[in-house]
């Protein structure tokens, strides 16, 4: 590993924390809404709406939550359905749901305001090593390493960190470079500038190195492929799952139910999902009114892809009995226009879905 072209001696003066620092001033980003405060709320938002989410996305959400929830005690007092409504379209709502329990454990804890410590921090509902860090960082000027996937992707290709980080003791020693790697000074521009060649220079599959600061000294630039840091060989085996949606109307109503408290779109509101088409289309029975399929909805997660049939049954304008009938087969929920259901938390997919042929 040639490290020392990072870390001193008379040919190359400049660290590698030096060199992210100089870049980060000119060519990182700045002006973001959440950068020029120090205020552990807002940083912590913005770190939390970033974990899994681009910063041009963030960007239509980042005001709009704020301007709702402006401190952490309006966050904890809000009802979860709000926060989720308001998280609506950012996906991985475990994030948001625990965005809330977070605010209410700030209150419960530390009395309303977060602790300044990165350790105290990691130790709150959603916030873990990187995150804690990066707050510790931004707020606190605190000397702390972060470590989410774009980081270690510069730190492995620059250092040339070859092994599995599958392995946990290969996870805690590139850990312990990255804390070893920390400036003495300007621990937020360094923070920053790390997240920013992330996303913006040593990219996933194309990293541009010839804008890069850390081209000297790069391993992995020296190697000619850089893209094979870094090394991670657990592979999830991605699994299908498919289930039909109910789109169940009469009027200008539609029904929606409340998902359960766990699993895939926990707590959100949606169209009843049923194992299958024939499982949705028996459970129907002889309702009366006119049944139709609207095209697939398909939709990556984690660990699986999932493909949703979405069947529209449209009961008898008027025919109050119909619905009754057709309340007592679906499961809890209630009648909505799509206005309303659009106020709602629903996940994206199906927003779009109601979006798409809600008209
Ligand atoms: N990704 C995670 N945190 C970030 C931040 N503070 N700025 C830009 N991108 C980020
Ligand atoms: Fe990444 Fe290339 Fe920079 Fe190395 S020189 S850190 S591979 S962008």
């Amino acid at each position: 590993m040639r490290t020392e072209e990072f870390t001193g001696g008379e040919a190359a003066p400049l660290t590698l924390a030096e060199r992210v620092v100089t870049w980060q001033r000119t060519h990182g980003r700045h002006g973001l809404p959440w950068q020029g405060t120090r205020d552990p709320y807002r940083v912590w938002l913005s770190e939390i709406m970033l974990q899994q989410t681009q910063v041009s996305t963030v960007l239509a959400y980042y005001d709009r939550f704020l301007a709702r929830f402006p401190d952490v005690t309006a966050l904890a007092a809000a009802p979860l359905d709000e926060v989720l409504a308001l998280w609506s379209g950012l996906g991985y709502y475990s994030r948001a749901r625990n965005l809330h329990r977070c605010a209410q454990a700030v209150m419960e804890r530390h009395g309303g305001r977060f602790p300044p410590s990165s350790q105290a921090l990691a130790e709150l509902p959603g916030i873990g090593r990187s995150t804690a860090a990066a707050i510790a960082a931004f707020c606190f000027g605190e000397r702390a390493a972060i470590l989410d996937g774009n980081v270690k992707r510069v730190l492995t290709r620059a250092l040339g960190f070859d092994r599995d980080l599958a392995q946990a003791s290969a996870e805690r020693e590139l850990w312990d470079k990255a804390q070893a790697l920390l400036p003495r000074q300007g621990i937020e521009a360094y923070t920053q500038g790390l997240m920013d060649l992330g996303a913006t220079v040593c990219t996933l599959r194309r990293p541009s190195c010839l804008l890069c600061p850390l081209q000297g000294g790069c391993v992995a630039r020296a190697s000619g492929d850089p893209t094979r840091f870094p090394v991670k060989t657990k592979r999830l085996a991605r699994g299908r799952r498919s289930h039909a949606l109910l789109w169940l109307q009469q009027g200008d109503r539609l029904w929606l139910t409340q998902r359960p408290d766990s699993g895939v779109w926990a707590a959100l509101w949606s169209l009843p999902e049923y194992e299958s088409l024939e499982a949705l289309r028996q459970r129907l029975g002889a309702l009366p009114g006119q049944g139709q399929a609207l095209p697939l909805v398909e939709h990556a997660l984690t660990h699986f892809d999932w493909t949703l049939q979405p069947w529209r049954h449209v009961l008898p304008e008027g025919d109050a009995a119909a619905c009754t009938a057709a309340e007592a087969l679906l499961p809890p929920g209630r009648w909505v226009t799509l206005e309303e259901a659009f106020r709602m938390g629903l996940p994206a997919p199906v927003r779009r879905l109601l979006e798409r042929e809600g008209g």
